[in-house]
């Protein structure tokens, strides 16, 4: 099956065929999919209905497995699988949203000294009104700034912040296991992608402040920058189909989940992460 490449709008985010994932994939396919996902930053694989074990040997074509520093939401058997879900196994709903820090815009696992390079996220169950996941094109958003503003912010950092994260998307305190695993970390604000050497700007909820700042003035500063980059014309809107297979670059994108109904509406979602390197 050839592959094809179907990009949506301003090329970023594309729609891929031609590819089997629970089959397995073959070192060619990898070599498109690798160059596609750089190219496009955020990778969509329909009707593929896969299992866990599929889920996480894809992931590990693209590096090292990071499990979620929040253990309650792991895959018991696949502790590197973490399943997002109001559904109980008795299949009636729980009420509430399995992770609160997904529905505002961050980049994932930001908050380590390693963050994600890509997360891979499956669909088994989605929900009809609400759950859309939306995606901020990072590097446009940097490349659209006005010329002072880059020179402004080239040369800062921001605190990540595990703990102080939770408290912004008003979720329950990070446990004192969480803060000895996730002491706060410092990223430069632009980071420069370590494979297309694009910069792109790293912002987002787990970000809390700027260093050598006064805080609320590095707040107001992350805010608008953040305010620029979620702009419409720099978002994709993913809207999910059962056993859709989502990969996004967290080096260079933004995402966040809409509110959805946690008590009416049955969504679950599969993730794998695979671990990056130190941002510059
Ligand atoms: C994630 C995430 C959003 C979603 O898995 O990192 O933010 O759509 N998920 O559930
Ligand atoms: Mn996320």
């Amino acid at each position: 099956m050839p592959i094809t490449l179907t990009p949506f709008g301003n090329s970023f985010a594309a729609e891929i065929t031609g590819i089997n994932i629970q089959r397995g994939i073959t070192s060619e396919q990898f070599s498109q999919i690798h160059k596609a996902f750089l190219k496009h930053k955020i990778l969509v694989f329909r009707k593929q209905p896969l299992n866990d074990e599929a889920h996480q040997n894809f992931g590990t074509l693209f590096g090292e497995l990071d499990g979620h520093i929040n253990k309650s939401t792991r895959h018991k058997q696949l502790p590197s699988v973490q399943i997002f879900s109001n559904v109980k196994a008795n299949g009636e709903t729980t009420g509430i949203h399995p992770e609160k820090g997904t529905q505002v815009w961050h980049t994932d696992k930001s908050y380590t000294a390693t963050p994600s390079l890509t997360t891979i996220l499956r669909s088994p169950e989605i929900a009809k009104i609400g759950g859309d996941t939306l995606f901020a094109n990072m590097t446009s958003a940097y490349e659209t700034l006005p010329n002072e503003v880059k020179t402004t912010i080239q040369s800062l950092f921001a605190v990540h912040d595990w703990a102080r994260s939770r408290e912004k998307s008003n979720e329950r305190p990070a446990t004192p296991e969480e803060l000895r695993a996730a002491p706060p970390v410092q990223h430069p604000i632009v980071r420069t992608h370590p494979e297309t050497g694009q910069k792109a700007l790293y912002i987002g909820n787990h970000s809390s402040h700027i260093v050598d700042m006064e805080r609320s003035e590095g707040e107001a500063m992350l805010a608008d920058l953040e305010a620029h980059a979620t702009r419409p014309d720099l978002i994709y809107r993913h809207k999910w189909q059962v056993d859709d297979v989502l990969m996004w670059d967290n080096r260079c994108t933004m995402h966040c989940v809409e509110p959805y109904d946690a008590a009416k509406e049955k969504r679950s979602v599969h993730r794998v992460v695979v671990k990056g390197d130190s941002p510059y």
